[in-house]
């Protein structure tokens, strides 16, 4: 993607003066790149691409074409697989909340449900009951000690014979199996050392719970950092991982306990590793002030836009026409559209800026769409950018007043 201040004036014009630009050519190469680091090591591994993380239905259709699963976590997202044509033997549902209904209907539909409790099994064993002449598959989410200080909430308690409970009961009814065993747990310095641990115990479960014949998947979960600018990877006090070292601490495990290929299915549940760093956020400046000794240039865009936890790598695009700009020593804050004292985007920015820059945002394909509220101002648009064709395409069109006001009474 060749960005010149002319390139964004025109999509300005076509789009609106703040917009996402999603490079979806980069998803699919990150796609491609985290499969093979593993691949080489375990060929049968495969992705289920994380849907809470960024769902924008254009990069959950690449992941189906690209052969992976889709990763959901309600049956909202379970809607939108389907209604993009993946079919439910390629859809993955996990999560704390499905209502029986919904779990019922996926369990099946043949779509790989993994239970995260005690309840869930319950609406199993009844499903079970009712159809004595039906298989029902289903795998465990595990919850086990990786050393976090917090004890995570989600999946089952593997040390306390719950599994063991399970298994029995399954095994007397005679038409319940399981078929998958999963984990994932989220950590804040994602590192290799916590993936090797938990490939560990998910493969001593295995042991203990199929000593003959391993299950269909063992399912390590996402989590895991992806490609970054230095200038972001210099921010982590910490080390960040490659692909190929998560796939060396993960899918080296996998090949010496089972063989190269042998083994169950290996799934990871990549969100961040691949969508992070697809998307920009486009903004213009559209104003700017001094308060005593307060520089400050106000954008078309705001923290709840770009969802920064740390500062993301910014270019600024140089308004080339004529333009009031502050060229001063003191540095800049780059504030937002809303009324909160805390909506800077980039507090002190060391160089001048004027009125009609573009600022462009990196790293904000994770977390951001999916979380931005309807607060004080709609949604932008996403402009999807392919890389061998060289055009934009609008992929989800600007929001509207009308749409944010739709589901009330007015
Ligand atoms: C079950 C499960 N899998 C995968 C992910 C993806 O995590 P990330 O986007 O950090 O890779 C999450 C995120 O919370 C999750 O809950």
């Amino acid at each position: 993607m060749k960005l010149s201040w002319q390139v964004l004036q025109e999509l300005e014009q076509k789009y609106g003066e703040c917009f996402y630009l999603l490079d979806i050519s980069k998803f699919k190469d990150n796609y491609c790149q985290l499969l093979d680091c593993f691949r080489s090591i375990y060929p049968n591994t495969n992705i289920g691409y994380s849907y809470k993380t960024n769902y924008i239905p254009k990069i959950c259709q690449s992941v189906y074409e690209l052969g992976g699963y889709a990763e959901v976590v309600s049956q909202m997202e379970y809607d939108l697989a389907k209604s993009i044509g993946v079919p439910p033997s390629r859809i993955i549902f996990n999560g704390p909340l499905k209502y029986d209904r919904d779990l019922e209907r996926a369990v099946l539909a043949n779509s790989i449900v993994n239970l995260d409790s005690l309840q869930e099994v319950k609406t199993i064993v009844e499903l079970a009951k009712r159809l004595p002449e039906q298989t029902i598959s289903v795998g465990l989410r595990c919850n086990f000690d990786i050393g976090t200080d917090r004890i995570s909430r989600f999946g089952l308690d593997v040390e306390n014979d719950g599994l063991d409970a399970i298994f029995k009961q399954f095994k007397e009814l005679g038409n319940c199996q399981v078929i998958g065993l999963h984990c994932h747990f989220t950590t804040e310095q994602r590192s290799l050392e916590s993936y090797a641990l938990r490939a560990k115990k998910i493969i001593e479960l295995n042991d203990r719970y199929f000593p003959d014949l391993p299950p269909k998947f063992i399912d390590v979960g996402g989590g895991y950092f992806g490609h970054m600018e230095d200038n972001l990877r210099q921010q982590f006090p910490f080390d960040i991982p490659t692909y190929r070292e998560y796939a060396e601490v993960i899918a080296t495990q996998f090949s010496q306990r089972f063989g190269r290929d042998v083994g169950p299915e290996l799934i990871i549940e990549p969100g961040v590793a691949l969508v992070a760093n697809v998307m920009k956020f486009v903004g213009k400046i559209v104003g700017l002030k001094t308060i005593r000794s307060r520089h400050l240039a106000l954008l078309t865009g705001s923290i709840h836009t770009v969802k920064p936890s740390k500062q993301l790598p910014l270019t600024i695009y140089k308004n080339e026409l004529d333009s009031y700009r502050i060229e001063s020593n003191i540095p800049i804050d780059l504030v937002g559209y809303t009324c909160m004292e805390h909506d800077c985007l980039y507090p002190e920015y060391p160089n001048a800026v004027g009125v009609g820059d573009y600022t462009v945002f990196d790293n904000v394909g994770a977390y951001s769409i999916v979380f931005k509220p309807p607060f004080i101002w709609p949604s932008p648009p996403i402009v999807s950018y392919d890389a061998t064709l060289d055009t934009y395409t609008l992929a989800r069109r600007q929001e509207t007043s009308q749409d944010v006001f739709a589901t009330y009474q007015l």
